[in-house]
């Protein structure tokens, strides 16, 4: 029986409308023609997920893994195109976990419960399981809006792992909990799977992906690319370039400039994954429409506990003065990051202003030994002094 079923998805948005007067009085100056520019995120997308499967959705960033998670919750409506889950379906996005901010933790969970069709009886009866798993049980009656996102992410994923759902949807939320939170939520959905629940699951961390998923479906650009075994998508996924993420034209800007590329790269330019006992470069291309005084370039790496692991700024090593025309900029990071997922940030600006501010423009992965432990920020592999302090002198 199919619980999933996808028929010829897409997804459009709108993007580029200029924002605001300043904006458009500034394009119209440089007589730029006022653009209005569609994307698609999805492109007839096909897919069916049998009951009781486990399936591992990868691809690089903005490939249109999160557009479809949320189709599939009904959280936005696909442009073209039909989806259905069949079932009691529970999710974890990055937004909308149906939680209520004014609501206390314990009637969020009643009211969840509800939602998904449990009777009063089965959930009082899981209620405790729920609490003991999210381990905020002293905030029980304080209202959800009061939780940190932690807190919040730890009660929302108890809920829908422990309501008994058909089908598990997650989407990469669980990055933001601590390590042990991650293993348990790992653990919890390959409990799941064994149940004979149906498991869709959206990950950069591919090793924790393969060990829950035995299919795997690969998004690129809003189509799938490939659907399979785990081991083979992820091995073509890997070797495709994708490590090498490029993040064009984000959004925003002032009359002063605009960010043009974001990439992170080795430093032998390629477009092969990234791993951590490599250096590896972060280039920032922006283009300076008015020259200002003093514009300067920050770049920041911030680890997938939301850790701030770097945070340069350019003046602070050298003085520099960017006329008008297209500039860039290139860090190279030395190998002594923990592997895992990093966001960057970029920042374009003078001491009076900012020309913009992407606080994560681009994620990308470092590999690693996944036996490593994943809750450090930096692995330096530095030398010990030994001495022997007694006995025979060692040679
Ligand atoms: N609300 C929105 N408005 C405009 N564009 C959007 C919106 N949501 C997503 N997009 C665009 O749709 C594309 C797919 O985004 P999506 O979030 O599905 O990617 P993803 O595969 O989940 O990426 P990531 O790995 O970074 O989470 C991107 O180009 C994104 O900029
Ligand atoms: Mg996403």
């Amino acid at each position: 029986m199919d619980r999933v079923q996808v028929d010829r998805v897409s997804k459009r948005y709108v993007l580029g409308e200029q924002r605001n007067l300043r904006e458009s009085l500034a394009a119209a100056v440089r007589q730029h023609r006022q653009e209005r520019r569609e994307l698609w995120s999805l492109r007839d997308v096909d897919l069916t997920v049998g009951d009781g499967e486990a399936v591992g959705f990868v691809g690089r960033n903005g490939a249109g893994k999160s557009t479809l998670l949320k189709i599939l919750m009904r959280i936005t409506t696909p442009t073209r195109g039909e989806a259905r889950m069949r079932g009691r379906v529970a999710g974890l996005l990055e937004v909308g976990t149906g939680f209520h901010p004014e609501l206390t933790g314990r009637e969020n969970v009643f009211l969840n419960a509800a939602v998904l069709g449990m009777s009063r009886a089965d959930t009082v009866r899981r209620f405790d399981e729920i609490v003991d798993f999210s381990g905020v049980e002293q905030f029980l009656d304080t209202p959800v809006k009061r939780y940190s996102s932690g807190m919040y992410l730890r009660l929302a994923f108890a809920v829908a792992a422990h309501l008994e759902p058909d089908v598990l949807v997650v989407d990469e939320v669980l990055a933001v909990g601590d390590a042990e939170f991650q293993r348990k939520c790992m653990n919890r959905m390959s409990e799941a799977g064994a149940e004979g629940r149906t498991v869709i699951f959206v990950s950069h961390d591919l090793a924790a992906l393969s060990r829950l998923c035995s299919r795997a479906v690969w998004l690129e650009a809003g189509v799938i690319r490939d659907d399979g075994p785990t081991a083979s998508i992820v091995r073509g996924y890997l070797t495709s370039g994708f490590a090498g993420s490029t993040a064009n034209a984000p959004r925003g800007g002032s009359a002063a400039g605009h960010i043009l590329q974001v990439r992170v790269e080795p430093l032998d330019g390629s477009s092969r994954p990234l791993f951590r006992d490599e250096p590896i470069r972060i280039v920032v291309q922006f283009e300076v429409l008015e020259e200002r005084l003093g514009l300067d370039v920050a770049v920041s790496l911030t680890n997938h506990r939301g850790i701030g692991v770097l945070d340069e700024t350019l003046s602070h090593v050298q003085t520099n003065q960017f006329p008008v025309g297209k500039h860039e900029v290139a860090l190279e990071v030395p190998p002594v990051l923990a592997h895992g997922d990093y966001t960057i940030g970029v920042w374009l600006g003078t001491p009076h202003e900012d020309v913009q501010h992407e606080r994560s423009v681009l994620r990308f992965t470092l590999h690693g030994e996944e036996s490593v432990q994943r809750d450090r920020v930096v692995v330096l592999g530095l030398p010990f002094r030994v001495r022997q302090l007694d006995g025979e002198p060692s040679s």
